[in-house]
């Protein structure tokens, strides 16, 4: 049956906005390669609307806001999206490709970021500092302002969720620019917003092409604080646009993520988590577990049994539920058997592959799982992101090793290490480069709770749990001379 495409507007001022040069994004289905929305075609004049918005936001009703009502709005939006979850989560798998169990968890995820954040507006305070007799010294955070959030098209709805939830859980107003493969849920969920109550222009939508809405925002000179995750090439340009302006900014760029299996590691345990964690959202994931590093002495039996499981995993269309999706588009596709080739003309050893299902349609962008054996340390596929269903598997004789190969890479965002001996946990721990570190299990960014972020070209700064409220704050401090 042939539908005619919705067509989506930017959220400005808690309306929908079209956009200015009236033009629109064809929005693909990548499980079947059909088009089925469209999508507003952001220019700089719908961001200097949006922030003309937002700013007028945060210097009137919502800046007004206590942090206490700030919290209570934030919650009912979490109930709402809970509430909505189902329709959130269709939406997200149509969008992105991702199967349905993953859209309806990142749902699930962005109601339990906007209530963690919600629970923390009216418990983050400054201090009282000691200072010269009679003084008394405090310190308040004020939020930025106006703070941009550039968000990518793997997890929209997760990463939204942990950006804006901090930022408007401390007073910031917001400008979102979601990627022009993933907006939909996004669009949906600021609806929900303004149900729960969210005062007009706390938070804006503009949606478009990185290089025209993303470049417009990142260069705007209303914007007080940017947030950005994606591709360390793009992250350098925003840095770049918002320095000519001294806006501090947050980089969460991706990873190579070593899981380290030790012999005495408990496998039973590793085994299907060191498999999902490269193959969860079809390896488009920035702390995806993409390489894993195994104690020579067990390196054939585990990569056996690592290669059994590799062989049984499923591609196919995001509500056939499978283990895996489609990737997000074509082009991804391409880049990631770009790395494929490279492996193999490299003489990598291809180990094991999974399948596409005969029901999976062939305008999809499919790509089956694959398990690589001895890769060369130095080689392409052990040093940068492939973002696809691809695990790199290198042997290491002793913990020196391990370490040497795990922080032998331009990154350095999550590790996991799988090991029963205790000290071997807490060195490790310590050694390994990395924003996040897992024992004996590992989390593809772990809890809302959980700080997350880089080191090295990783990034830099912290999102998630409370730490993230420090990011979308300033310091101020008041001395008050009293005698
Ligand atoms: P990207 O980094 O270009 O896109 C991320 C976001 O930045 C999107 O919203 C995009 O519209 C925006 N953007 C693009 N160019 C911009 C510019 N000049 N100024 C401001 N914003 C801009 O990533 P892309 O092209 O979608 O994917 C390429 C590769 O990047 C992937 O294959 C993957 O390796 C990596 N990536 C990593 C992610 C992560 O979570 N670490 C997320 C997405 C991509
Ligand atoms: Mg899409």
């Amino acid at each position: 049956m042939l539908q005619t495409p919705t067509r989506h507007l930017h959220f400005i001022d808690n309306e929908p906005t079209a956009a200015e040069n009236g033009e629109s994004i064809p929005v693909v289905d990548p499980s079947d390669g059909t088009v089925f929305a469209q999508i507003a075609r952001g220019s700089a004049h719908d961001i200097e609307r949006a922030v003309g918005a937002a700013r007028r936001a945060f210097d009137g009703a919502w800046g007004r806001q206590t942090a206490l009502e700030r919290g209570r709005v934030l919650q009912r939006w979490s109930d709402l999206i809970e509430a909505q979850r189902e329709e959130l989560a269709v939406l997200e798998a149509r969008d992105t490709g991702k199967p349905i169990t993953q859209a309806r968890a990142d749902a699930t995820a962005l109601a339990r970021y906007l209530e963690f954040y919600g629970g923390a507006a009216d418990k983050f305070h400054g201090e009282t500092l000691p200072y010269q007799s009679g003084y008394t010294v405090l310190t308040i955070r004020e939020p930025h302002g106006v703070t941009g959030h550039i968000i990518p098209w793997n997890y929209p709805m997760q990463i939204f969720g942990r950006s804006v939830g901090a930022a408007l859980a401390v007073g910031n107003a917001c400008v979102v620019k979601p990627a022009e493969d993933a907006c939909l849920s996004l669009l949906r969920a600021a609806e929900l917003a303004v149900e729960a109550g969210l005062p007009a222009g706390a938070l804006n939508i503009v949606t478009g092409f990185g290089p025209e809405a993303g470049a417009a925002l990142s260069a705007h000179p209303g914007i007080d604080h940017i947030s950005f995750t994606g591709s360390p090439l793009t992250g350098k340009l925003v840095a770049q646009a918002a320095a000519v302006h001294h806006c501090p900014v947050t980089l969460e760029l991706g990873g190579k993520s070593p899981q380290i299996v030790f012999a005495d590691a408990d496998l039973d345990a590793a085994l299907p988590v060191l498999t999902n964690a490269i193959i969860q959202n079809c390896g488009q994931t920035c702390s995806a577990g993409s390489r894993v590093l195994i104690e020579r002495s067990l390196y054939g039996a585990l990569l056996e049994r690592l290669a059994e499981r590799f062989g049984a995993l499923r591609a196919g269309p995001a509500m056939a539920d499978l283990e895996l999706g489609p990737l997000i588009s074509d082009k991804q596709r391409t880049r990631v058997r770009d790395f494929l080739a490279k492996a193999e003309s490299g003489g990598i050893r291809t180990v094991a592959q999974g399948s596409i299902v005969g029901e999976a349609p062939s305008q999809g962008f499919y790509l089956p799982a694959t398990l690589l054996a001895d890769v060369p340390t130095d080689h392409l596929v052990a040093q940068e992101e492939v973002f696809g269903p691809v695990l790199a598997a290198i042997p290491f004789d002793d913990e020196d090793e391990a370490v040497r190969i795990a922080n032998g890479t331009p990154y350095g965002l999550v590790a996991g290490i799988w090991t029963r001996d205790g000290g071997r946990q807490l060195r490790m721990a310590r050694r390994v480069r990395a924003g996040q570190v897992f024992v004996n299990n590992y989390g593809a960014g772990g809890g809302v709770e959980l700080p997350f972020g880089g080191f090295k070209h990783s990034g830099y700064g912290r999102e998630k749990g409370f730490e993230a409220l420090y990011g979308f704050t300033a310091l101020k401090t008041i001395a008050i001379r009293h005698g």
